[in-house]
């Protein structure tokens, strides 16, 4: 049977993810689509960590004995923040591997580069599990396109910031208690300092706005605020009146193309779409011209959404390969 070798990077709560999911359904993925998915190496920082047994596969903490082996065919990118990510995933795609990446950080910025030379190379970039975990929000805006026009998008992005206020309002835990649960549960980043400021939604909402607008707006005419100065108190009164915080991003494009966006802490009632959406869900309500108002909700961090998001890229990218190759 024909196999595809596959490489990780980074093997924390996403690339472990990665890992289980293509065990677990090594028989399903095998029958399905005919082809063996061999992981070939993991890359990581500190290759003497303790870490879940990988019988077979290479751990290497260099770059270059997974960008210089030919056999492998696509990379998984989840390592943390713009560098090294950005520099290994160009490499790769200058050399011809398909790349998968749920590094938002790095993607927010680089995307747009990233896909000019994804495009120019020939290969195929998958970025689903950048924004809203494993919520198929670029697949379905992607899907959108050709036919439609996005208008605006509005959304919780942040999955951390999303469970700590829920925790608040329904268990009266302070923040501090609920951001520790959210980094134990393997929500909140390495540095959760980006989740609870609002940075992490911001560059969801770059990336959404880059995809469905085919431009960022000046990211500093961006008013971002996070989480970290609401209150116990805050939650406490406004569930009294029968309201409730959110984390809210939005961004939407006037008539002469100009974007306007914003990024915060907002208090809704219960006539609000996004009124219940809690825990670690993201919620995205899209507006368009032909098909109105379209709202996504589901886990927007984790290490079983988030990989299922990559994955759900990789098959995309296999089936595209088979065309090709039937096709040629
Ligand atoms: P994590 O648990 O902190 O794991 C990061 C992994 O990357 C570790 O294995 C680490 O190696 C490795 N790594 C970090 N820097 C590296 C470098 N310079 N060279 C080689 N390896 C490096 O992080 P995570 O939660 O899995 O997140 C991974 C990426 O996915 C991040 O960009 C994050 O923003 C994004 N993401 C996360 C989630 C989520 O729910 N967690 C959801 C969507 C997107 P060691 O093990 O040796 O330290
Ligand atoms: N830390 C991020 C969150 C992970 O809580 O939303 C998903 O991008």
């Amino acid at each position: 049977m024909a196999s595809i070798k596959v490489a990780l990077l980074g093997f924390g709560t996403v690339g472990e993810g990665i890992y289980r999911i293509l065990n677990e359904r090594k028989e399903e993925i095998k029958q399905q689509t005919g082809y063996l998915i061999d992981i070939d190496s993991i890359l990581v920082r500190d290759t003497a960590k303790k870490r879940l047994a990988t019988p077979g596969i290479k751990i290497t903490d260099d770059i270059q004995e997974i960008l210089s082996n030919p056999d492998i065919d696509f990379i998984f990118e989840a390592i943390v923040g713009e560098e090294p990510a950005y520099t290994y995933l160009s490499d790769a795609i200058e050399k011809g591997f398909n790349v998968i990446t749920a590094n938002k950080k790095m993607f927010a910025k680089h995307g747009p580069a990233l896909y000019k030379h994804a495009e120019f190379r020939g290969v195929q970039l998958g970025y689903e599990a950048t924004t809203a975990g494993g919520v198929p929000i670029i697949r379905t805006v992607t899907n959108l396109l050709p036919t439609d026009r996005v208008r605006r998008i509005q959304g919780i992005l942040n999955g951390t910031s999303n469970f700590i206020l829920t925790k608040m309002r329904e268990e009266g835990i302070p923040f501090k208690a609920a951001l520790h649960e959210a980094q134990a549960l393997g929500y909140a980043e390495a540095d959760p300092t980006d989740d609870v400021s609002g940075k992490d939604a911001f560059r969801k909402l770059m990336i959404l706005s880059a995809l469905a607008f085919g431009k960022q707006p000046n990211w500093q005419d961006i008013q971002v605020a996070g989480i970290d100065r609401v209150t116990i108190e805050d939650v406490a009164g406004a569930f009294k009146g029968k309201l409730r915080y959110r984390h809210i991003a939005e961004i939407s494009i006037d008539e002469n193309g100009t974007l306007n966006g914003s990024v915060g802490p907002v208090l809704i009632g219960s006539a609000h779409p996004l009124y219940g959406v809690d825990g670690v869900d993201n919620a995205i309500i899209v507006e368009t011209d032909y098909l109105g108002i379209l709202t996504l909700v589901g886990p927007g961090a984790g290490m079983y959404p988030t990989a299922s998001a990559m994955v759900g890229d990789f098959f995309q990218m296999i089936g595209k390969r088979e065309r090709v190759l039937v096709n040629s």
